[in-house]
């Protein structure tokens, strides 16, 4: 059993903003390398308005096309119970729902109030338990809006106490723009995690101040043990002005693996999938580690 578990969100938060349209093929292409690296579960796509976010248009077939690959657990993103009316006629294992810490950035991104969304979330709770599909809640710009700037700790924290009661599977907070201090990420999610009791709890951090790996440790240290990634660190939201890539995922097992925390991936193989997903992206991918291993003698993690 590994140490710490890492979601890798690549095929959705990594190329969901990327102009250039990636063929459902390069797509499966890459879940099935972010497999072989040994992740098992994977965010493969979004259920979203196809005319707002074109790139994740083809969710339906990117489900069907990985529905085969063993050992995935398929998560696709869901803005809503369209959305989720959506993806529930394909094979997947869980539902991550996306709302906000802040109206604004909610407003921007799904068009809804909190109050509405969270009350759509308990009617997706029950259709999803009847349905075999898990649901995990993710609270976007938990650090900070681009919007309204600060965010509260209450403000991040009444909603994870209401996701609990609500009976989500999962909580993720999420750095949306990349605003977070480590100092801020461990006060934080020492109480996030007190307040989540049981309910597994996941980080979401982008890299875009170069402070991801920072904020990763910081909450490790606060005791968080599932994270999510992308590799080669492409990746950033559509409807948050400035935004860039996530923590790139190989960056964050370097970390792990040199402090002797098993990730239960191979660093090698992970290097590849990164390759492939810089290779997709047309962005200039924010991961370092990738740049530094494929220029310097292998090995250092053998
Ligand atoms: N998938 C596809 N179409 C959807 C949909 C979904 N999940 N939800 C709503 N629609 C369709 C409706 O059927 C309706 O279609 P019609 O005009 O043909 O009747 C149309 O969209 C408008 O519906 P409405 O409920 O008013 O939605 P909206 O326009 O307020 O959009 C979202 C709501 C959530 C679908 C949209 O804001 C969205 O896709 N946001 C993207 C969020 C995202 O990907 N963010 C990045 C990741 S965090
Ligand atoms: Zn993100």
């Amino acid at each position: 059993m590994a140490d710490v578990k890492i979601i890798d969100v690549s095929p959705r938060d990594g190329l969901q903003n990327d102009p250039k349209l990636i063929s459902t093929a390069e797509k499966e292409k890459l879940v099935k390398l972010l497999l072989e690296a040994g992740l098992t579960s994977v965010e493969v796509t979004s259920f979203v308005h196809p005319v707002k976010v074109p790139q994740m248009a083809d969710a339906s077939a990117v489900l069907d096309a990985v529905a085969g690959f063993e050992n995935l657990a398929a998560i696709a993103l869901v803005p809503n119970l369209k959305g989720y009316q959506r993806a529930k006629e394909h094979s997947l294992t869980e539902v991550n729902w996306v709302s906000s810490a802040t109206e604004t950035f909610n407003q921007k991104n799904i068009g809804m109030t909190i109050d509405e969304n969270f009350s759509q979330f308990e009617e997706l709770v029950s259709q999803a338990k009847k349905d075999g599909i898990k649901t995990c809640f993710s609270i976007a710009v938990s650090f900070g809006c681009p919007y309204e700037g600060d965010v509260s700790e209450e403000q991040v924290l009444n909603l994870v106490n209401r996701v609990k009661e609500a009976g989500a599977d999962r909580i993720g907070i999420a750095d949306t723009i990349g605003i977070a201090t480590p100092d801020h990420v461990e006060r934080l999610m020492k109480k996030v995690l007190e307040v989540a009791g049981d309910t597994p709890v996941t980080i979401h951090l982008h890299d875009t101040r170069g402070l991801g790996s920072a904020n990763a440790y910081a909450a490790y240290q606060a005791g968080v043990r599932i994270f999510e990634a992308a590799v080669s660190g492409i990746g950033g939201c559509p409807f948050a002005p400035g935004a860039a890539g996530n923590l790139a995922t190989e960056d964050l097992v370097y970390l792990f693996h040199r402090m002797n925390i098993d990730t239960g991936l191979d660093f090698e193989k992970l290097l590849d999938a990164a390759d492939y997903a810089a290779s997709l992206s047309s962005k200039y991918p924010l991961g370092r580690i990738r740049h530094v291993e494929r220029k310097q003698t292998k090995g250092i993690l053998a």
